[in-house]
């Protein structure tokens, strides 16, 4: 099977309000593929259908191979899942929690025991395993999360925004885990609004908007195609110099966007732009020049109005 998970036209209706307006997407075995977008695009819709929890309204949703409706229970066993909100039971320990998840997949109490172990030393989570989970901080509870989901040895691991609240180092740690995971074969859907992180790890990646996907591709694809390889970033920008400086170089290929009161200028050939802001007199005093990032294009392809 080359595809794990086959969109079609998928559509979810909350009500009247459409959620989710026929989108399309495959991502393929092995893949780490990001779906990612603003607060109430449509991300945890589109995974709670993936994970047999939500109705498809209309079009086709296949995942390994059969499709997805609730309580498709040869879906659900295949898969691990790190939902949004983390359902851990407060009063169990970490390690009850984990254990407790092997019934789910079927596995015999030995069993459980020995894989529960496994992961909470994968997680770097052993020292915390007794301890009641309400006394963990948020960072550990995700961990504790990420070890649940992986109980089942899973083919598609679902990650709805893993590392949200965690430090750096947890993050770093989390990472390598789902490297660690693709290298073994387990196909990974992820969602993060970090689009360092994304940039990191996905091969392939969807940006959702209000239930419509605007652009897809590797992140390197998106980042040339959308804006251009480098940005001048000029910070506090006068909106008035701002334009002047967008008009003297409109004859170059340069892509312009505000994020907050800084302009950017992008380009792939940027010595260019350089030259001609220098030989107009228009090139600030302070400029940072840098590569351009995801979260470029994501602020380019979904713009600067908050969400909800
Ligand atoms: N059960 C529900 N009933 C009605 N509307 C819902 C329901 N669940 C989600 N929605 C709405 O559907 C839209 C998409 O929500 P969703 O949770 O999929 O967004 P998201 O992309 O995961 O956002 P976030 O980044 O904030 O997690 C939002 O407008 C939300 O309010
Ligand atoms: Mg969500």
């Amino acid at each position: 099977m080359a595809q794990v998970i086959e969109a079609e036209h998928l559509v979810k209706r909350y009500g009247d309000f459409e959620a989710v307006h026929g989108i399309d997407f495959s991502v393929s075995e092995g893949a780490c593929f990001g779906l990612l977008g603003p607060n109430g695009a449509g991300k945890s819709t589109t995974i709670r259908m993936i994970c047999c929890l939500a109705e498809v309204s209309s079009g086709r949703l296949t995942v390994l191979g059969h499709e997805a409706h609730p309580g498709n229970l040869t879906i659900k066993r295949q898969l691990g899942v790190v939902s949004q909100e983390d359902y851990l039971d407060p009063s169990l320990t970490v390690r009850e929690n984990v254990e407790l998840h092997g019934r789910f997949y079927g596995m015999g109490y030995r069993e459980a025991k020995s894989r529960a172990q496994e992961l909470l030393v994968f997680l770097q989570l052993e020292e915390k395993g007794s301890e009641q989970v309400r006394s963990l901080s948020g960072g550990m509870r995700r961990r504790a999360v990420i070890a649940r989901a992986l109980m089942g040895r899973p083919r598609l691991l679902i990650l709805d925004e893993p590392t949200t609240g965690l430090d750096p180092q947890a993050r770093i740690l989390v990472w390598r885990k789902i490297r660690e995971l693709k290298q073994e074969g387990v196909t990974i859907l992820l969602t993060t609004h970090y689009m360092d992180e994304a940039q990191r790890l996905a091969d392939d990646l969807v940006v959702i908007d209000h239930g419509t996907i605007l652009e897809r591709g590797t992140p390197g694809d998106l980042i040339n195609r959308v804006v251009g390889t480098e940005c001048l970033e000029i910070a506090e920008c006068d909106p008035g110099y701002g334009q002047s400086l967008v008009d003297s170089i409109q004859l170059l290929q340069v892509v312009s966007d505000w994020q907050g009161d800084s302009l950017m200028l992008f380009s792939s050939d940027m010595d260019p732009v350089i030259a001609r802001l220098q030989e107009e007199k228009l090139l600030p005093t302070q400029y940072y020049r840098r590569r351009a990032s995801l979260e470029d294009v994501f602020l380019r392809l979904t713009g600067r109005d908050l969400r909800e």
